[in-house]
C-alpha cells in the first residue's frame, strides 16, 4: 500500500490521502435483498466460505435446529428460527490480482416489513437481489428493489436453487425486465435446467464451468473450465442450448453494460446453488470486478464529500440487547470519508459534543473484536452509544452533515400501555429507548396522555420486538391495544384540529414534531381529500416506493 504518494496531499492525521483512495478502492459494501427463503442466509454462508474465513460453512447463520448460530442472539430470533437483527461481515477476498475487502452487511430476513432494512440499504454500494429459481420476484423482492432503485444501488441478481426445478431462465429474464423494468445483462448462462444443473457458460469468456457436487455442499465445491470445443462433449445437448439461449440474449442486446449498471437501469445476473456451493465464487469476482466502490456522499447542502476528505461516517442502526450479558446498545456507523483510529474523539454533528470511540468494534455475528482502524466502506460497530440515533453523523476536523435517513409512513398502530403501574419511570425510558433506536415511532396527543403514547412501525413485527424488548430488557412490560388505522398523513398543523373532529381520523404528533393524520383505510384518506381540498397533507416516505 502506498505510504507516501508522490504529489498527495498529507490529511490531518499524517495519513496520505492516497493510502486513503487505495483502501477505499479494495472495498465493496453491498447487501443481499431477497424474500425469506431464497436462501440468504445460505448464500452468506458460501460467500464467506469462499473466501476462506471459516472452513466449514454454518458458523454464521442458520436456522434454529439446524446448526449452530452465531447471529441468532435474541431469544425471540431463536424460537421463530429467524434473524432479525443486522450484523456486519468484513472479510477479504483475493481475485485476479485484487485484494479486496467484503463488507457484507445483512438485512433482518423475514417477511415483515422493518425499517432497519431500509436503514440497511442507506449504507450499502451496491445490493444483490437473491431469487428463487422457482419462486420469481416475490413481494419482498419487489419491495426492496423498490428501494434500491430509489436510491440509485447498483443491483446485482442471482437466481438461485438452480440445483431444483424451476423456472425457465428465459421467462425469469423476461419477468425482470417487464416487472421491475431493469434490463437483465447475465454473465453466466446455466447449463442444464433448473433441477439439473451442470454448470454455467461464462458469457464474458465463452467458457463452460462444471460444476461437482460435493457431499452435503459442506466445502468449497469444484469447478472446471472447459473451452467451448470441449464443451459439448462435456455437456450434451445442455451445453447447445446454453450457447444458443446466450446467442439469444447477446441479439437481445442483453450483454453487460457498466454505464447502465452503475445507473441502476441493468442488471449483470448470475445463476447458482447457494446449498451446493455452485456459482458462488463467481459472485465474489463479480462483485470485486462490477460492484462500485465507495465514493463518497453528499450532505444535507448536496455537497459531495470525497472518500479521502476527513473522517465522516453516518449511523445507519442502533441495535440494543444484543447480549443479555453486556446491556448495551451498538450503534452502527458507515465511513464515509477518512480514516478512523479507536479511540479517536468525533463529534457529534447533531449535538456537536464530542464521542470518544474507545468502544469501536467489529461485530462478526454474535463475535465482537475490537476494530482498531476503519476506512471509507467499512461499518463501525460502536458500544456504549447511547446518544447516537439513526441518521446521526460523525465527524472529525472538517464539519460535515449528511441527509437524515427517510423514517417510512407507518401501516400499523397500538397504543402501548404500562402492565404495571409502579413501573412508569421504565415504562418511560424503555419506549423512548425505542424510539432512538428507530424500532418504533412514537406518536402522542394531549388526549391520550403520556401514559398511553401510541406506536407506529411500517411492519407489525416491530410489535412483538418492542413488547419483548420491554418486558425483557427493560422491566417495563406493556400490553398493545391495535387501533384501526392504516395510513397516515403529514397535516399541516393549522389544519389538525379539522382533522381530528373527522369520524375515523385522528392527529398524533410524532417526537420529530411532524403532526400525522392517522385514517382508517385508503379510501376513506380519498374520500376526505376530495371532499376537503384544501386541507394541507402530505404523503411520508412509503415502503414501497422510499
Ligand atoms: P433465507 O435466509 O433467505 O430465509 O433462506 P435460507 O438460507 O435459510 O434458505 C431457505 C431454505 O432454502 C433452506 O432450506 C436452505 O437449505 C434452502 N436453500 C438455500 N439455497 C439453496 C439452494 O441453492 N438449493 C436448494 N435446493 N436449497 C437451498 P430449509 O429446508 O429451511 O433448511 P435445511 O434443512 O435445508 O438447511
Amino acid at each position: 500500500m502506498s505510504e507516501n504518494v508522490p504529489g498527495v496531499r498529507t490529511a490531518a492525521d499524517g495519513t496520505t490521502s492516497g493510502r486513503i483512495s487505495d483502501e477505499a478502492r479494495r472495498r465493496r459494501t453491498f447487501a443481499v435483498i431477497s424474500h425469506p427463503d431464497a436462501g440468504k442466509s445460505t448464500l452468506t454462508e458460501a460467500l464467506v466460505l469462499h473466501a476462506r474465513i471459516i472452513t466449514e460453512a454454518g458458523a454464521i447463520h442458520g436456522k434454529a435446529g439446524r446448526r449452530s448460530t452465531v447471529s441468532d442472539w435474541m431469544e425471540m430470533e431463536k424460537a421463530r428460527g429467524i434473524s432479525i437483527t443486522s450484523t456486519a461481515l468484513q472479510f477479504p477476498y483475493s481475485t485476479g490480482g485484487q485484494d479486496c475487502v467484503i463488507n457484507l452487511l445483512d438485512t433482518p430476513g423475514h417477511a415483515d416489513f422493518s425499517e432497519d432494512t431500509y436503514r440497511v440499504l442507506t449504507a450499502v454500494d451496491c445490493a444483490v437481489m437473491l431469487i428463487d429459481a422457482a419462486k420469481g420476484l416475490e413481494p419482498q423482492t419487489l419491495k426492496l428493489f423498490q428501494v434500491c432503485k430509489h436510491r440509485g444501488i447498483p443491483i446485482i441478481t442471482v437466481i438461485n436453487k438452480w440445483d431444483r426445478p424451476g423456472r425457465h431462465a428465459l421467462e425469469l429474464m423476461d419477468e425482470i425486465n417487464e416487472r421491475i423494468g431493469l434490463k437483465t445483462t447475465p454473465l453466466t448462462w446455466p447449463v442444464g435446467i433448473a433441477g439439473d444443473f451442470k454448470g454455467v457458460l461464462d458469457r464474458r469468456t465463452g467458457t463452460f464451468i462444471r460444476f461437482t457436487r460435493t457431499a452435503g455442499g459442506a466445502t468449497a465445491a469444484p469447478e472446471e473450465h472447459i473451452s467451448p470445443d470441449r464443451a459439448h462433449d462435456a455437456a450434451g445437448d445442455d451445453w447447445d442450448t446454453a450457447v444458443e439461449e446466450s446467442e439469444l440474449l447477446e441479439a437481445d442486446g442483453a450483454d453487460y453494460d457498466e454505464e447502465t449498471f452503475l445507473g441502476g437501469i441493468s442488471t449483470p445476473v448470475l445463476f447458482t446453488s447457494a446449498a451446493l456451493n455452485f456459482g458462488v465464487n463467481q459472485l465474489l469476482d463479480v462483485l470485486v470486478q462490477l460492484a462500485p466502490p465507495p465514493s463518497g456522499q453528499p450532505d444535507v447542502d448536496g455537497n459531495r464529500r470525497s472518500p479521502e476528505s476527513p473522517f465522516s461516517a453516518f449511523v445507519f442502526k442502533v441495535q440494543a440487547g444484543m447480549d443479555s450479558s453486556h446491556r448495551d446498545r451498538i450503534a452502527y456507523a458507515r465511513v464515509v470519508s477518512g480514516t478512523f483510529e479507536r479511540g479517536d474523539v468525533l463529534t457529534h454533528a447533531a449535538t456537536g459534543k464530542p464521542f470518544v470511540t474507545k468502544y469501536a468494534q467489529s461485530v462478526f455475528g454474535q463475535n465482537r473484536s475490537t476494530l482498531d482502524s476503519a476506512w471509507p466502506g467499512d461499518v463501525i460497530g460502536l458500544a456504549n452509544a447511547n446518544v447516537l440515533r439513526p441518521g446521526d453523523t460523525l465527524f472529525r476536523d472538517v464539519a460535515v452533515r449528511y441527509p437524515p435517513i427517510p423514517s417510512f409512513s407507518p401501516e400499523h398502530f397500538s397504543v402501548a400501555r404500562g402492565k404495571d403501574p409502579s413501573k412508569h419511570k421504565q415504562f418511560r425510558k424503555g419506549i423512548e429507548q425505542l424510539e432512538q433506536e428507530g424500532v418504533v415511532q412514537v406518536l402522542r396527543s394531549d388526549r391520550r396522555g403520556d401514559q398511553s403514547p401510541v406506536l407506529a412501525a411500517v411492519g407489525p413485527m416491530q410489535f412483538e420486538v418492542a413488547s419483548h424488548r420491554m418486558a425483557a430488557e427493560l422491566s417495563a412490560p406493556i400490553s398493545l391495544e391495535p387501533l384501526p388505522y392504516q395510513v397516515a398523513r403529514a397535516v399541516h398543523p393549522d389544519d389538525a384540529d379539522f382533522v381530528n373532529r373527522q369520524p375515523s381520523a385522528e392527529v398524533l404528533t410524532r417526537s420529530d414534531g411532524v403532526m400525522l393524520a392517522l385514517f382508517s383505510t385508503r379510501w376513506r384518506l380519498e374520500g376526505f381529500q376530495r371532499d376537503h381540498p384544501k386541507i394541507r397533507l402530505s404523503s411520508l416516505v412509503a415502503a414501497g416506493d422510499a
